[in-house]
Parts: structure tokens; C-alpha cells; sequence
């Protein structure tokens, strides 16, 4: 097994793949991966659907500006974020599962938390929750693609979706959640090399190590 850091080096977007099925144990380790990431207040937004059928494969491709990889996935999960999980309600079971859990640990704190929560926007304000409802689902798909990596197995992730009405209602997803993308998993035998990225200052907005004064 590839450590993580293997794992981070390793993967690549991956745009072909064999026409050999993904074992379902592996689509379960790829599905426990994401189940188990982390997300603000526990929430959790994360929703799959799995595909395997050659028909929705195809389906899917065409909706997808007809990327031909996404018919050619062993698996492609369609990955959606759900914002009833910041229902009131679900917010505050969320929060006592926590405290239960022993998180906190300050009586005090505890009950200023669940206080906090009744005066957080309501769930139907998706403008101040599908950023966060998108970020949190992002990390457990990120969590899947490394998993993905490790098991030997190539993936691609899918934002370039041309019908994300025709998605919706080919799955039958329901109102409220939201489709975001999909990743195509598969096995491959291509190898290609890390592709370009900027450099570390680039993406630095200070140095880092400072830069030492020599003056002093
Ligand atoms: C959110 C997201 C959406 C993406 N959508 C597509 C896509 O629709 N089609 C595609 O071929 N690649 C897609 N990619 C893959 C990127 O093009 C790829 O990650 C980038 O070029 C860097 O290459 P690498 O992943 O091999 O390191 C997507 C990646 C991310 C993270």
C-alpha cells in the first residue's frame, strides 16, 4: 500500500481506461473514504450516486461535452452536496453527537455553540451554504481519488458537465441537493508524467522561509 505521500505524488488525472469492471470492494473502500473526511460542524453534506451500467455510462458521457473517458470508466460517482444537512434540526443533532462524543468538553462552551446554531441562517439561504456545502464534498472526493490511487486505479474528476439538468433528472436526484461533478475511476496503463503546476513563490503571498536580515 502507497503511503500518502506516495499516493499525492502518484496520482495523476487519468483520460483512458481498460474496459475491465472495478470490484465492487473497491468501489465500497473508495465510497468509505469519503464517508469518513472531515467537514465543518460534522455536516457532511456529501451524496454519491454510483454508476456502473454501460447505458448511463454512455448517457452521462453525453452530457459530459462528450468526454470519451466518462463512458470508458470502470465506475463514475456522481458526487452532490446536500443542504438539508443545515436544517436547524440536523445542525443541532449534529452539534450533541459531538458533545457526546466528548469533542468539546466545557459545559459553557457547549451550550454557547448550540446557541450560536439557532441563529445561523436557514439551510434555504444556498447562497451562504452551497460554498461550504461544495468545499466540505470536495475533501471527501479528494480522499476518494488518493484511495482511488492507492488501490492501483486511475481517476479524473468531471466539472466539465454540459446538462446538469438532464443528470438531475436521468438519477433522479431530488430538489435540494445539488450535483456537482463526477469521478471517473477505472484501471489504466497509462503513466503520464506530473503535469506542469506553478512554483512554490508563486503561490506564496510572503516568503517562506523569511528571508533573513542580515543588517542586525
Ligand atoms: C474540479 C475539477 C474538475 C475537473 N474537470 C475536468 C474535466 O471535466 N475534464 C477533464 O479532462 N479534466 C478535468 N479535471 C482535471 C484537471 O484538468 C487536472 O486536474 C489538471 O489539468 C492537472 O492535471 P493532473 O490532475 O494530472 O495533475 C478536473 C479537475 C478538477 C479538480
Amino acid at each position: 500500500m502507497l503511503t500518502v505521500r506516495e499516493a499525492i505524488q502518484k496520482r495523476r488525472s487519468i483520460r483512458s481506461f481498460k474496459q475491465v469492471p472495478v470490484p465492487d470492494e473497491m468501489i465500497l473502500e473508495m465510497l468509505e473514504a469519503a464517508r469518513i473526511a472531515p467537514s465543518g460542524s460534522n455536516a457532511q453534506p456529501w451524496r454519491f450516486v454510483v454508476v456502473t451500467d454501460a447505458r448511463e455510462k454512455r448517457e452521462l458521457r453525453e452530457l459530459c461535452f462528450d468526454q470519451a473517458f466518462v463512458e470508458e470508466a470502470g465506475v463514475l460517482f456522481v458526487f452532490c452536496t446536500d443542504l438539508s444537512v443545515y436544517s436547524g434540526r440536523t445542525r443541532r443533532t449534529r452539534m450533541q453527537e459531538m458533545i457526546d462524543a466528548g469533542i468539546f468538553a466545557n459545559r459553557e462552551l457547549d451550550d454557547s455553540r448550540i446557541q450560536r446554531y439557532t441563529q445561523m441562517p436557514d439551510e434555504s439561504d444556498t447562497s451562504f451554504y452551497l460554498p461550504m456545502a461544495t468545499a466540505n464534498t470536495y475533501i471527501a472526493v479528494e480522499h476518494m481519488v488518493l484511495t482511488a490511487t492507492a488501490l492501483g486505479l486511475g481517476s479524473c474528476w468531471v466539472g466539465g458537465i454540459s446538462d446538469l439538468k438532464a443528470i438531475r433528472d436521468m438519477l433522479g436526484i431530488p430538489r435540494g441537493i445539488y450535483v456537482l461533478g463526477l469521478l471517473a475511476i477505472g484501471y489504466t496503463d497509462t503513466e503520464p508524467k506530473a503535469r506542469p503546476r506553478l512554483p512554490l513563490d508563486e503561490i506564496l503571498l510572503r516568503p517562506f522561509p523569511p528571508a533573513v536580515d542580515v543588517s542586525q
